[in-house]
């Protein structure tokens, strides 16, 4: 990967490319003279078997749509390539990746900083693109970048959205029909903590009850977690006044049925 004209801007995927991607990629595309975009389904990242068989593929769409992107380059590594027999190392980024979706999915984080430390040392990019949808995710890669010296930069995007205000997501393609159709309660519930913050609200707990409220009106959503936390370290917040805060993120994991939904939306 030498070879291309710097800067190089770096998209890692696990595939099943949608809006999001394209738009990560397009943002690279501005931004640098080379992209490369990276290929996985990460086992490592996956805390259950039956969660991994799920997960959507479709190798030779994906290389098309990179294709139709103008991506320069598509490194689609097999596992062996990125864990070699007797792989041993684990990145593991702390407290950070513990909370929320790190509770929730005990190992995740581990697995997503190993493997993105793995892809920004073998890419050498300059800069690398993630969507915010994945909020904590991009706050628990800056980290590791920044702990471990990487000198690869990482840019938050914004999240893609359905016309009726679903994040766009890969799982979003397992979804049944009528899970679908219930989905965009998640949107919904932040939208309406955003208002209330906006109209002068400043308890947490207030917000967390207006999004549970909304959820409540779905009887497919099954809330997994209701977030108002800081954006600086990912602590949940009682009160959103005084120096310390905001910006604060509200987040969320809603299940309906298998499928879990994460989003959130910034304030301040
Ligand atoms: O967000 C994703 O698709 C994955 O977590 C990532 C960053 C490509 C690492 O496998």
């Amino acid at each position: 990967m030498a070879a291309l004209p710097r800067p190089v801007g770096l998209v890692p995927t696990m595939g099943w490319l949608h809006a999001g991607h394209r738009s990560l990629i397009a943002r690279s595309e501005a931004e640098n003279a080379s992209t490369v975009a990276s290929l996985f389904v990460n086992p490592k990242q996956f805390n259950s078997v039956g969660d991994l068989a799920r997960y959507p593929r479709d190798e030779a769409r994906d290389l098309r749509i990179f294709a139709e992107e103008g991506t320069d380059l598509v490194f689609a590594p097999d596992v062996d390539e990125v864990y070699p027999p007797g792989f041993e190392t684990t990145v593991s980024v702390g407290r950070l990746a513990t909370v929320l979706e790190g509770a929730a999915r005990p190992g995740h984080f581990d697995g997503v900083a190993t493997v993105v430390s793995i892809l920004f040392n073998l890419v050498g990019a300059d800069v690398a693109y993630f969507g915010q949808k994945d909020a904590q995710q991009v706050m628990v890669i800056s980290r590791m970048a920044r702990d471990l010296g990487i000198a690869t930069r990482v840019i938050p995007c914004p999240t893609v959205r359905e016309q009726d205000g679903l994040a766009l997501s890969s799982r979003n393609a397992l979804l049944s029909p009528e899970a679908r159709a219930a989905a965009p309660v998640v949107h919904r519930a932040l939208r309406a903590a955003v208002g209330r913050y906006a109209a002068g609200e400043r308890s947490a707990d207030a917000l967390r009850d207006t999004m549970r409220r909304v959820l409540a009106t779905e009887p497919l959503a099954d809330p997994e977690y209701v977030s108002v936390a800081s954006l600086a370290d990912d602590r949940e917040l009682t009160e959103l006044a005084g120096d310390v805060v905001p910006p604060a993120l509200l987040s969320m994991a809603v299940r309906f049925g298998e499928i879990r939904l994460i989003d959130n939306e910034r304030l301040g």
